[in-house]
């Protein structure tokens, strides 16, 4: 039994301990990935892909695929694979939910942190010896937290994650999301009323045909001027073009980005402003996360190879 790891983000021990099960695993990496061609040309004589993020896996892809059992995809969006067609064809497709909410929920409040103390310029002055020279950091001034609101679109694991370190800072609450929600986490409102009222708002919904560009020059426009945004969710959900148009008119008391609509490429224009704080999308690219994720990928696999249900079939 053969298994394709198409990135090096899978730790040693999952991978030693799918070898320890009888597989060969063979992992590309140092430093680049499979390409989609290489997939496309590689993947036929595998029983099992264990993907990521930067892998399309389209129809043409499982269509190669003619041995595989299960795509096993290291996180847990899974917009880059057509899980439709992958279930038509009898292939599981599987996740890596809980393990990376806490670790993606930190990133949103690093994000939301950063850029609400303006961290950026402040580090930057430190590091040229001018911080101290007539205060300079003084007139670099933040906001804070407390007593803010923030509008949180989507109100999944990590949402909902976000919702409590963000009442822990002392700030207000509100969400949208599909479905009703009993919480005590927040007030559940319409899309439209979060945009009006939230100072921040952070996207943490999936990115599906509904959620592309749910943020346009429109829904900025309805946006308070002064408001932040973080996205650790799905670039594409954010349309990139429009949100460099709102930021050149001055639009955003500042953005908190760790994903990207063209990933990896990343629109030029947006580092040309300060009061944008960006990562490479590194959310869940904690040790402990990682660890996680490897080993929910590999208990997916050996569940498929043993002949039961995965835990964490996407469908
Ligand atoms: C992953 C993510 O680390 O889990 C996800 O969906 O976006 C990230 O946090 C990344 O996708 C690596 O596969």
């Amino acid at each position: 039994m053969k298994i394709l790891v198409t990135s090096d983000l899978v730790r040693p021990r999952a991978l030693e301990r799918l070898k320890h099960y009888g597989f060969s695993v063979e992992c590309h990496s140092n430093p680049v990935p499979l390409s989609y061609q290489a997939l496309l040309e590689r993947v036929a004589g595998f029983d099992a892909v264990l993907c990521s993020i930067g892998d399309t896996i389209d129809r043409a892809v499982l269509d190669r695929a003619a041995h595989a059992k299960i795509f096993a995809n290291f996180g847990v969006g899974f917009n880059h694979i057509d899980w439709q067609y992958a279930r038509s064809k009898g292939i599981f497709v599987t996740n890596t939910p809980d393990v990376l909410t806490d670790a993606t929920a930190d990133t949103t409040m690093l994000l939301l942190l950063a850029v609400a103390r303006r961290f950026r310029t402040a580090e930057r002055l430190m590091r040229d010896g001018k911080s101290f020279v007539g205060w300079a950091t003084l007139r670099e001034l933040g906001i804070d937290l407390r007593g803010k609101t923030i509008g949180i679109v989507g109100f999944g694991r990590i949402g909902r994650a976000v919702a409590i370190r963000a009442k822990s800072f002392g700030m207000t609450v509100i969400f949208s999301a599909r479905s009703q929600h009993e919480t005590d986490l927040g007030t559940q409102v319409s899309f439209d009323e979060l945009l009006c009222e939230s100072d921040v708002i952070s996207i943490h919904t999936p990115l599906t045909e509904q959620t592309k560009h749910l943020f346009t020059q429109r829904e900025f426009e309805r946006m308070k001027s002064h408001a932040i945004l973080i996205n650790t969710a799905r670039g594409a959900i954010v349309k990139e073009s429009d949100l460099v148009i709102a930021l050149r008119q001055g639009k955003f008391f500042g953005v908190g980005l760790d994903v990207y609509e063209f990933e990896p490429e990343v629109t030029a224009e947006l580092f040309e402003h300060e009061r944008v704080v960006m990562l490479p999308h590194i959310g869940a690219a904690t040790i402990d996360a990682r660890e996680a994720m490897s080993n929910l990928c590999a208990d997916n696999i050996i569940a498929a190879f043993e002949g039961r249900m995965p835990p964490n079939l996407v469908w």
